[in-house]
């Protein structure tokens, strides 16, 4: 079991009976532990939440004409600027169950990486917390394309918000593949990850070279009319040049970032703490990373009126006033939910005040509003 440095509630995958690690429960949230609600037929997100939140701090909700928070987002509705993030949710059924969460609170849901077939992941240990983040190798564990079209899909609530697949290949080929079963989908649109830093072929091979991203997202063009997100690797040279690369191809919005290539050592065994050798590093430890990528992309993107979800470590709503700020039009939220599976809600509020406060009307005029270039 691995070792918890107190910040986040992880429970190992695949473990017979985990027990659940958490130190530091939340204020707000009173822990019912062992509640037995994680059990789905396609529970596969290689994290699990055994235990249900009784939520005691119920913020009304405003109506939808004066929420400042509700935008277009390549022309779907979103409720608010944050997108809860792939790997982090798994297929969109277990974390509804916490007592006080709804899906009405957040612009959209990425699903997890999903490939053509299906692929039970990486040997354990798959995350490890580290200090302010936490790394992770799953391996892209999911049922395969068909199975989530034709099994989960039909359980999610597309009327609370929106849904979003991530799509993954080992070959040009299969991105294209796997992007084709989504299009014959109700899913609202389809981020292509390129990025994936836990996988031995495709991922982030693709993703950290510029004319591999372009194909990639070229044939995923061709498979679908619905909007396609890239989502790029904070883990190459250049990554505005990838950018304009992938939105040439096709691409009509940008995620940025993916998580970066890491690495823990368990130096009692001399071996690599995670079963893959190597992880993505996600949470509060990227974020100063990510706002500066976002930034540079930013710089490209909106000269072709692209939108970004910017992503990397927000953990609360001055986080992600920076990412609005650095040029994102949406947030995406991670790592943060195992620590706090509710704090969209206080997110959202945090956005409200600060909107209020500066004299502005919409989450969107913050949108690249820094008053100085990088
Ligand atoms: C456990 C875990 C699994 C993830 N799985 C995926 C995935 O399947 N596809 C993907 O594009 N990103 C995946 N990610 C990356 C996140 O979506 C996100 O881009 C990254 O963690 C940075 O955001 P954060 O710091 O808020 O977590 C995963 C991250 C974590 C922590």
């Amino acid at each position: 079991m691995l070792v918890n440095h107190g910040q986040f509630m992880v429970i190992q995958a695949g473990a017979p009976q985990p027990p659940i690690i958490q130190t530091k429960p939340q204020g707000v949230h009173q822990m019912e532990l062992g509640a037995d609600i994680g059990r789905q037929p396609y529970d596969i997100t290689g994290i699990r939440r055994n235990f249900r939140m009784i939520e005691n701090n119920i913020e009304h909700r405003r109506s939808a004409a004066e929420d400042p928070l509700r935008m277009d987002f390549l022309g779907l509705a979103f409720n608010s600027p944050l997108v809860l993030l792939s790997g982090c949710v798994g297929f969109g059924h277990e974390y509804p169950r916490i007592a006080g969460f709804s899906h009405t609170e957040v612009g959209a849901v990425c699903l997890k990486g999903t490939t053509l077939r299906a692929r039970l992941g990486n040997p354990p240990h798959r995350v490890y917390e580290t200090p302010m983040g936490m790394l992770n190798a799953i391996g892209l564990q999911n049922p395969g394309a068909r199975a989530v079209v034709e099994r989960i899909l039909p359980g999610l609530d597309f009327s609370a918000t929106r849904w979003i697949a991530n799509i993954a290949g080992a070959t040009v080929k299969e991105y294209a593949e796997v992007c084709r079963v989504f299009d014959d989908s109700p899913i609202d649109a389809i981020e292509i990850n390129i990025s994936c830093p836990n996988v031995k072929e495709g991922g982030m091979i693709f993703g950290n070279s510029p004319a591999m991203s372009a194909r990639v997202v070229e044939a995923c063009r061709a498979a679908t009319r619905k909007p396609l997100i890239t989502k790029l690797s904070p883990n190459q040279a250049d990554i505005a040049a990838n950018a304009r690369r992938c939105i040439e191809a096709g691409s009509d919005g940008l995620a940025v970032i993916n998580t970066l290539s890491g690495m823990a050592i368990d130096i009692e065994h001399r071996r690599p703490v995670i079963g893959h050798g190597q992880g993505g590093l996600s949470g509060p430890a990227i974020k100063p990373v990510a706002l500066l990528k976002v930034h540079q992309v930013y710089a490209v993107a909106r000269r072709h009126g692209i939108p970004i979800i910017g992503q990397g470590g927000v953990a609360d709503w001055h986080d992600a006033v920076e990412f609005l700020l650095a040029g994102a039009t949406a947030v995406g939220i991670g790592t943060a939910l195992f620590r706090d599976p509710l704090v969209c809600r206080k997110i959202n509020a945090g956005i409200r005040d600060y909107l209020s406060r500066h004299g502005l009307t919409r989450a969107c005029e913050l949108t690249g509003a820094l008053n100085k270039e990088v």
